[in-house]
């Protein structure tokens, strides 16, 4: 093999390997960009996260990222067919991190008047200490969020999203509420690919 050629081999395979390790695929037409986004601060709901994450990888075609809520940049969040939101029930609710989230939809990537989340596949996930202490509240206010931006939710997992009871007698997360997190981003991932093969007829 010339120098050149030798070289040229060896950008190719660290492309590759650059591809394989960020996630990122070749944006071809049947594969959709699913973002799982959470606040986390004891580790549960970032538990969670990852186990949608999985769900949705499953999906052939799904390209995935999993980011911290104040991570995500405009560009994240334009470039998805989906967002997926996960948050710890604080005070029966989402927790101030992923309301500021939403709020930075306007303040800080613009997405009114245009609607730019318009439908996209939304859905959310939660964790709370208590059996019966807001999970439902919480995924349903960010569903509301997402409403309000004219996305187009879907559930998967429980009848809201997927949810995880932390503490008392349920402590961190079972494989149950594991696989309820895996139904959700798998669902998700196989909704936004029907969305875009109907977008493209
Ligand atoms: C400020 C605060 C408020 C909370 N309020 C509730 C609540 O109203 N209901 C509930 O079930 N759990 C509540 N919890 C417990 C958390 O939701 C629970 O531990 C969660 O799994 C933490 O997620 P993380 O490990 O991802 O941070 C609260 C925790 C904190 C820190």
């Amino acid at each position: 093999m010339t120098v050149p050629v030798r070289w040229f081999v060896m950008l190719c395979a660290w492309g590759l390997a650059l591809q394989a390790v960020s996630g990122l695929a070749a944006d071809g037409p049947d594969s959709v960009a699913v973002l799982v986004t959470y606040h986390s601060l004891s580790g549960s709901t970032e538990k969670m996260a990852r186990a949608v994450a999985e769900g949705a990888k499953a999906v052939p075609g799904a390209r995935v990222a999993l980011k911290r809520v104040g991570e995500v940049t405009g560009p994240d969040l334009f470039s998805s067919d989906a967002v997926i939101v996960g948050s710890p029930v604080y005070w029966s609710n989402m927790s101030g991190e992923v309301k500021t989230f939403f709020d930075n939809w306007q303040f800080k990537f613009g997405v009114f008047p245009e609607f730019k989340m318009r439908n996209k596949v939304g859905a959310a996930f939660a964790t709370g200490g208590q059996v019966s202490g807001g999970k439902e509240v919480t995924m349903l206010t960010i569903l509301a969020a997402m409403l309000g931006n004219q996305m187009i939710v879907v559930s998967g997992g429980g009848a809201f999203g997927a949810s995880a009871t932390t503490e008392g007698d349920s402590p961190g997360i079972d494989d149950k509420e594991l696989a309820e997190a895996r139904d959700l981003g798998r669902r998700v991932a196989e909704v936004a690919a029907l969305i875009k093969r109907g977008a493209r007829k």
